[in-house]
């Protein structure tokens, strides 16, 4: 099992460009296999999460090049993937799992979905209640929980479906599903949630149709390959942009980051907590907005979080709650018990490491209390979850002594080369 010692650093400066979007990765190979035609994906994230996902479309015969520089998708059609000789398995990744149900539901062949352990405790019931709407047939654990098995060749009807929860999962898997589907396919958001399935199915010459909160898209749409450049992982750029701002004489460029406005909670709440954010280069590549975002040192206040931005900062919480930890006063959260089922319960354990390093923090149903403090060294444990040894490396540039973090093979589900990038830009991270 990986251990990250991590020291107490200076400052951390730089120009950096972290690993490719996770989410985008996600989509680039889901759609680029059911198109027609070759697709050529730059800045695609060789992590465990995305390899995942291009496994189960070799496994259902797609054939995929992996060229250092790129990756080669040769897209076989809507109705062109083969049923797979073995289990599909999704490793660690939600977002692999629950899109690929969509997708799934709509083949003529069956097949089953498989996770490691923390995925397959995670709740399956959100996205297999909609498919069940739409005629599908799925089973899964007693519990809602993977195995799934998904039952292929059964005609599926277009529905009208709100979203009980605020996931872009969820709205992809519907979406996904509908590209099967008799009918035009409605979903309904209670907040904006993170859109590039819509883009990307534009991209690919879907018309898909997004009014306030609508998204609307008529099934049996088929898609023309493209070429797709993925923008570096805003949710990866998360930890250098609190590194830069807790540290005193820091300055981080980070370049060529997704934008989305989807995405960008993590830049509005540091802000509101004083944060010395610029974002230059502003440009739109393949659909999606991209710029460069430099970081310096600032004082931070605890603040309120306000409840629209969490669905647009949902995987930044642990590094914002290590922010929160620098920070001078009470930072509130509310509204996220979502994070509860994530790769692990993130309030849980980070307000458990955070009080292991002698941080005020205290877990609330739906959010923390996070008082900021003197943080001081320790051990704490991630729970296998990549997000949280990230945010713990980040919280010990600032801290008295050194952090032990357990558990870290994770990392490499979003950020292969977490170590050698962070101890580049400053930080002072040994792998055990
Ligand atoms: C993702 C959506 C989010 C996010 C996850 C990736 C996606 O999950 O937490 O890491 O790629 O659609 P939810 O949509 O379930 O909140």
């Amino acid at each position: 099992m990986t251990t990250f010692v991590c020291n107490p650093s200076e400052s951390v400066y730089g120009y950096i460009r972290v690993p490719g979007d996770k989410s985008i990765s996600h989509r680039s190979i889901i759609l680029s296999s059911i198109a027609h035609g070759t697709s050529e994906i730059s800045g695609f994230l060789e992590g465990e999460d995305s390899l995942h996902t291009l496994q189960a479309f070799q496994d259902m015969g797609v054939n995929i090049e992996q060229t250092p520089s790129e990756i080669i998708v040769h897209g076989v059609g809507m109705q062109g993937l083969s049923k797979p000789t073995r289990a599909l398995d999704m490793g660690n990744s939600g977002t692999a799992m629950r899109l690929l149900v969509g997708l799934l539901s709509g083949q003529v062949f069956d097949t089953q979905l498989i996770g490691d352990a923390s995925l397959s405790t995670r709740p399956m019931k959100r996205v297999i209640d909609p498919i069940q709407l739409m005629g599908g047939e799925i089973n899964s654990e007693a519990d809602g929980t993977a195995p799934l098995w998904i039952h292929g060749g059964v005609p599926l009807k277009a529905i009208h479906y709100e979203l009980p929860v605020a996931s872009a999962q969820v709205k992809s898997c519907v979406l996904l599903a509908g590209l099967y589907a008799d009918g035009i396919t409605e979903v309904i958001e209670p907040a904006p949630t993170r859109d590039h399935t819509e883009r990307m199915l534009r991209g690919f010459g879907c018309e898909v149709i997004s009014t306030q909160n609508k998204i609307s898209m008529r099934g049996g749409q088929s898609l023309e390959a493209t070429n797709i450049e993925i923008p570096a992982d805003i949710s990866s750029a998360a930890f250098f942009m609190v590194a830069a701002s807790i540290l005193p004489q820091s300055e981080m460029t980070l370049n060529h980051v997704g934008v989305n406005p989807t995405r960008i909670g993590i830049i509005d709440i540091l802000e509101l907590m004083g944060a010395d954010i610029t974002l230059i280069n502003e440009r739109e590549v393949g659909g999606e907005p991209v710029a460069d975002i430099v970081v310096k040192s600032a004082p931070l206040k605890g603040i309120e979080i306000p409840k629209h931005l969490v669905p647009l900062a949902i995987d930044e919480f642990p590094v914002i709650f290590v922010a929160a930890s620098f920070a001078q006063g009470t930072t509130i959260l509310t509204g996220a018990e979502e994070l509860r089922v994530k790769e692990s319960d993130r309030i849980q354990v980070m307000a458990d490491g955070l009080n292991n390093l002698g941080v005020h923090a205290q877990a609330t149903a739906d959010g923390i209390v996070i008082q900021g403090g003197p943080v001081s060294g320790g051990e704490v444990d991630s729970h296998g979850d990549h997000r949280i040894a990230m945010a713990f490396a980040v919280a010990s540039l600032g801290a008295k002594t050194a952090i032990t973090i357990n558990d870290c093979d994770n990392v490499n589900t979003s950020f292969p080369g977490f170590a050698d990038l962070a101890n580049h830009a400053g930080f002072q991270i040994e792998v055990t």
